[in-house]
């Protein structure tokens, strides 16, 4: 891992000041982060990633009392951020009416999508601006997310004022979106920490999202986290002029394979999954093959959040 210097994360802190952009790794995948509270700022994001203006941005917080300022905490909320914060879950709480988010964060919404990552340079990097980034990941809209700083340069290049070096992400899928309000907790995205761990801390099933909650945002329109060749998943072995997306035995001795977790880790495996299809994409491209096969993935686990996104990535495009 590069360690960036205390004066990058200086630099850094000074951008958002001033209304720019900076690359932000966390523990789920990099984030592209601005002043949540600047208007312009944000703007730019969406016009960076080129994502639809009405899907909502989370926010990403240094501490609980940063969040309440912004966000209302039932004790149910309470519960799940004494479990699970700092780490890979986002919740989604009733906006303060005096907070001063940027409205398009939102998109005109009255919650917020709120969570602390568990990264020290984002952490070091929220308490030096002093205020909630709001950080979509750092990518083109609909194409596969960064878990390293190379990522992100080749997917944005220069619309980034800064990416700050933080190694390759631990987790390397996005944190899970639960909606809270009063006693009743919905999962509206799967992501970095398994539904059962969730249920357990609050001790009852997660609900269903109502209609109601759920915008039409990018990780949940069919088709996202798009390798640029077709994807087809559940196969055990590639036919011909396909790469292969291996999961445990699956794809042993196959050529142009990337094995997820041989030893069959779902842990692993989530860790690996974004990196490995940009892999066998960029592979596709070099040896003239014209798809990826993926190894069926059990949906234990983390294997709901992998098999979310290796689903999206594989849905027709409308591009
Ligand atoms: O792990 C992550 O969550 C990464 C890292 C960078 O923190 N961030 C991320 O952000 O994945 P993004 O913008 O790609 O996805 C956040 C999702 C949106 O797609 C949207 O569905 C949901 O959060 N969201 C945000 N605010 C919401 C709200 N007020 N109501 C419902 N959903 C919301
Ligand atoms: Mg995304």
């Amino acid at each position: 891992m590069n360690t960036p210097r205390a004066s990058d994360l200086a630099i850094a802190a000074d951008i958002i000041r001033k209304g720019g952009l900076v690359a932000m790794p966390t523990e789920t995948v990099y984030g592209l982060a601005a002043d949540a509270t600047n208007d312009d700022a944000v703007a730019r994001i969406f016009e960076a990633k080129g994502r639809p203006q009405f899907n909502p941005l989370i926010i990403h917080v240094a501490s609980r009392e940063m969040a309440e300022r912004h966000v209302i905490f039932s004790p149910l909320a309470q519960k799940l951020a004494d479990a699970f914060w700092p780490g890979p879950l986002t919740m989604v709480l009733p906006r303060r009416a005096q907070s001063p988010i940027s409205l398009l964060v939102s998109a005109g919404l009255d919650t917020i999508g709120v969570r602390m990552p568990k990264h020290d340079l984002a952490h070091e990097l929220i308490t030096d601006v002093d205020g909630p980034l709001a950080a979509p990941s750092a990518n083109i809209s609909g194409a596969i997310s960064p878990t390293s700083a190379d990522h992100v340069k080749a997917s944005l290049g220069d619309r980034v004022d800064l990416v700050l070096d933080g190694g390759s992400c631990t987790i390397g899928l996005e944190s899970t979106i639960v909606f809270v309000s009063g006693k009743t907790a919905s999962l509206l995205r799967p992501g970095g920490i398994d539904r059962t761990a969730i249920e357990k801390a609050i001790g009852k099933p997660l609900a269903a999202p109502a209609k109601s909650d759920t915008p039409q945002a990018p990780g949940m329109m069919k088709s996202h986290y798009a390798p640029r060749v077709e994807l087809y998943l559940n196969q055990t072995a590639p036919k011909d002029g396909q790469a292969f997306l291996g999961f445990g035995k699956n794809g042993a001795g196959s050529p142009f394979c990337l094995n997820l977790s041989p030893r069959g880790d779902l842990r692993e495996a989530a860790a690996n999954l974004f990196a490995y299809l940009r892999q066998l994409d960029a592979l596709c491209a070099e040896h003239g093959l014209s798809a990826i096969a993926a190894a069926p993935i059990p949906r234990t686990g983390l294997g709901e959040a992998i098999n979310d996104r290796l689903s999206r990535a594989a849905a027709p495009r409308d591009t």
